[in-house]
């Protein structure tokens, strides 16, 4: 049965969606910029790992409640910030309950908080009946964080700029992954500024590119190019990390990993696989050594929009989500998003 219809045949107003976790391929820190952030170039890749988000529809109120201790409840929950932002950017009136379940390790790089802000803005979007779009919801998702736009778009994308520039890569990657938490979460803020400590500024940075153009040329060695420039940063900040990460990584390695990298600014580190033989084992070696560790597989852009077109589809056929519509009141029109524009240019990602 269509999960999108009750018992009764109608459509229920709770909206399920899937919020992918990323890992980051590479990533190169260039130099601070004056807005405070880091110029940063970096190679951002979608898995299947996912945490489960539920909208209910609410007359006023945003509220958010998580299975996970570490998750909180109000606005400094990112996905409450998404749907504040986007009620606030369209002049409306109507509220959200959002239930998190979280799989995705919480502080370690992976982009949970990023995700689930806009997996809230994609479906508020089209619940709403605002039309934004891929475009539109930009640069909202760039004000909530710097990864939340790639996750507009998801697959194998470089990010440049504060990294919320994004471009998707072709061919895009695929494999199997194989991700460690160790168990301790790491400030992103506090990398980055312990890495200012030994960063030469530069303009540009050769290592992603020099991956793009022998991985076009199909050469199976081009991951090795691929460095986490947070990394020693990450390890320094929580020295505890390091000797795990050593143990972890020669796991990896041995097993056959084409690169093992920690994710952002850690704390997770990953192992990425040709083979699904090879991760298996990768998996159940680490599980033997008592870390906590996930199995998962690349997702690819067109993966990933087919997920949200089927998600979107079900937002579609929601009800009860239009209480408090003449309540608009908003300024995105006079921003050049005229309501009701019915998709995302080039894209596509909003409708069917
Ligand atoms: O944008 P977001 O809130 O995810 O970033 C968290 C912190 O990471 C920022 O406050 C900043 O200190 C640091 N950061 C940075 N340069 C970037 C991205 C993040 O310095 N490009």
């Amino acid at each position: 049965m269509d999960r999108a219809v009750s018992g009764s045949g109608r459509p229920p107003s709770v909206l399920r969606l899937r919020s992918y976790a990323k890992v980051n391929l590479g990533l190169e820190v260039l130099g601070p910029r004056q807005d405070g952030y880091h110029e940063l170039r970096t190679l951002f890749q979608t898995i299947e790992l996912h945490d489960d988000v539920e909208l209910r529809p609410r007359r006023a109120g945003i509220s958010a409640r998580c299975d996970h201790p570490d998750v909180p409840p109000d606005e400094r929950n990112l996905a409450v910030r998404a749907a504040q932002l986007l009620r606030e950017y369209a002049g409306l009136r109507r509220g959200v309950e959002i239930v998190i379940t979280k799989r995705i390790p919480v502080g370690g790089g992976l982009g949970g908080g990023s995700s689930n802000a806009a997996a809230v803005l994609l479906a508020l979007d089209r619940v709403w009946g605002l039309g934004l779009g891929f475009d539109g919801l930009h640069p909202l998702a760039r004000r909530l964080g710097a990864d939340v736009p790639f996750f507009l778009l998801g697959g194998t994308a470089l990010g440049l700029a504060r990294g919320d520039e994004v471009y998707p890569l072709r061919p895009q990657v695929e494999g199997e992954v194989v991700i460690v938490d160790p168990g301790r979460g790491v400030s992103t803020a506090a990398v980055f500024t312990r890495c200012d400590d030994t960063l030469t500024p530069r303009e540009n940075g050769p290592t992603i590119f020099r991956f793009v153009s022998r991985y076009l040329e199909g050469k199976g060695d081009a991951f090795r190019l691929l460095s986490n420039d947070l990394e020693a940063a990450a390890l320094e900040e929580a020295p505890d990390l390091a000797g795990k990460v050593n143990h972890i990584q020669g796991i990896l390695v041995r097993e056959g990993a084409l690169l093992t990298s920690l994710s952002g600014s850690g704390s997770s580190y990953f192992g990425l696989f040709r083979e699904a033989r090879q991760a298996r084992r990768a998996h159940s070696a680490l599980l033997d050594e008592g870390f906590r560790a996930v199995r998962s597989r690349t997702l690819t852009m067109d993966r990933y929009r087919k997920s949200w077109v089927r998600t979107l589809a079900q937002a579609g056929r929601a009800r009860g989500w239009d209480q408090g519509r003449n309540g608009h009141h908003g300024n995105h029109g006079r921003q050049g998003h005229p309501r009701g524009r019915r998709e995302a240019q080039g894209l596509r990602i909003d409708r069917v």
